[in-house]
């Protein structure tokens, strides 16, 4: 019995100085393991008097019992200081100020292309894409502008090999190239928005490099009055509900008639100031009813569909819309500037 006081007094003060786990478990096993001195008196209960077994035994169990609480007492205080040493070196605090990860912007002409196209694709038009390296053919000839026609100066035109391929000087090849993939005989409803190029010197207002909608519709009894009630839901879904549209005559070598198409200046309400020139009224694209001659070219007897037709310039639209005055801004990829006007929820 006594040995057994002796050997618990033993474990506390041994536990006192234990800093961890590891050196606990080689007291667990010293004291409570299969060769354990608690373990081995346990042993000696046999060799004792029947007399003395019984109370042996019980202080025995008592003594294990002892050791067992005091080594879990002392397993669950490592593992809590543990715990707490985790904690406090894991602690976030939320009051920091973040890092700020950069994350770029679409450029500004994106951004209103898109919106172009979900204004157009509401109204059932496909957005068509169409090469930027093209044949004279698209270009010009089957738009009924035929070679040595002086309509072809008016775009200083990119040549790249003699005069048959070239850098497309508008996206209004692609009407072409619709209407003869359609077969001439189904309606089509279409936009093109895309590169451009012509031999400009670039300043505010000009860049060789510049991004046009193309827009192209051919069904049965199409009339003016269909152009002009197009373009005025788009130009009321892209500048207001206010916005009013009018028509100038204009021309076009691939349209007859053809016109101007204006939106009333949202600036001056139509009163007159220096963005729509002191008139009231801002041009934001060129169009017109499809010229005969080019549903003939392209697969389509002009007896039987007719169509509208029109090209917006794409920086244009986005000048106009974002107050930007310098068409260079959408070449310098300056993400100060693309930042200002990305549409998307970052
Ligand atoms: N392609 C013309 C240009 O670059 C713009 C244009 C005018 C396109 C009238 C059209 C149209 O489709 O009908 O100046």
């Amino acid at each position: 019995m006594k040995d057994l006081e002796k050997m618990i007094k033993e474990l506390e003060e041994k536990i006192q100085n234990v800093k961890d786990n590891n050196e606990l478990n080689a007291i667990r096993v010293e004291y409570l393991g299969k060769k354990g001195s608690i373990s081995l008196l346990s042993s000696k209960i046999a060799e004792l008097p029947v007399e003395e077994k019984k109370t042996f035994g019980a202080e025995l169990n008592k003594a294990k019992n002892r050791a067992t609480e005091l080594i879990d007492a002392k397993k669950k205080e490592i593992d809590d200081k543990i715990l707490n040493e985790k904690l406090a070196s894991e602690n976030i605090d939320v009051t920091l100020p973040a890092m700020s990860i950069p994350v770029g912007a679409p450029n500004i002409l994106e951004n209103i292309i898109e919106e172009a196209e979900e204004v157009f694709m509401s109204m059932g038009y496909d957005v068509v894409d169409g090469p930027e390296i093209e044949e004279d053919r698209y270009n010009f000839e089957l738009l009924n502008i035929p070679k040595g026609h002086p309509a072809r100066d008016a775009q200083d035109t990119f040549y790249i090999e003699d005069e048959t391929i070239l850098l497309r000087s508008q996206t209004s090849p692609v009407q072409a190239r619709t209407m003869l993939a359609a077969g001439g005989d189904k309606p089509i409803r279409m936009i093109c928005p895309g590169k451009t190029y012509r031999r400009d010197a670039d300043d505010a207002t000009h860049s060789h490099q510049f991004m046009q909608i193309e827009g192209l519709l051919v069904d049965k009894n199409i009339s003016l009055s269909d152009l002009k009630g197009t373009f005025d839901v788009i130009a009321k879904k892209l500048f207001g509900e206010n916005c009013e549209t009018r028509f100038r005559p204009s021309y076009y070598q691939f349209t007859e008639p053809s016109v101007e198409t204006d939106i009333s200046c949202f600036v001056c309400k139509g009163k007159g100031c220096s963005l729509c020139k002191n008139t009231g009224w801002i041009t934001v694209s060129g169009a017109g009813m499809v010229h005969p001659n080019v549903l003939k070219n392209c697969g389509y007897d002009p007896e039987v569909w007719s169509g509208f037709a029109f090209g917006f310039g794409a920086e244009r639209l986005a000048m106009l819309k974002y107050g930007i005055n310098d068409i260079r801004t959408f070449y310098q990829t300056d993400l100060r500037e693309s930042k200002t006007f990305d549409r998307r929820d970052v």
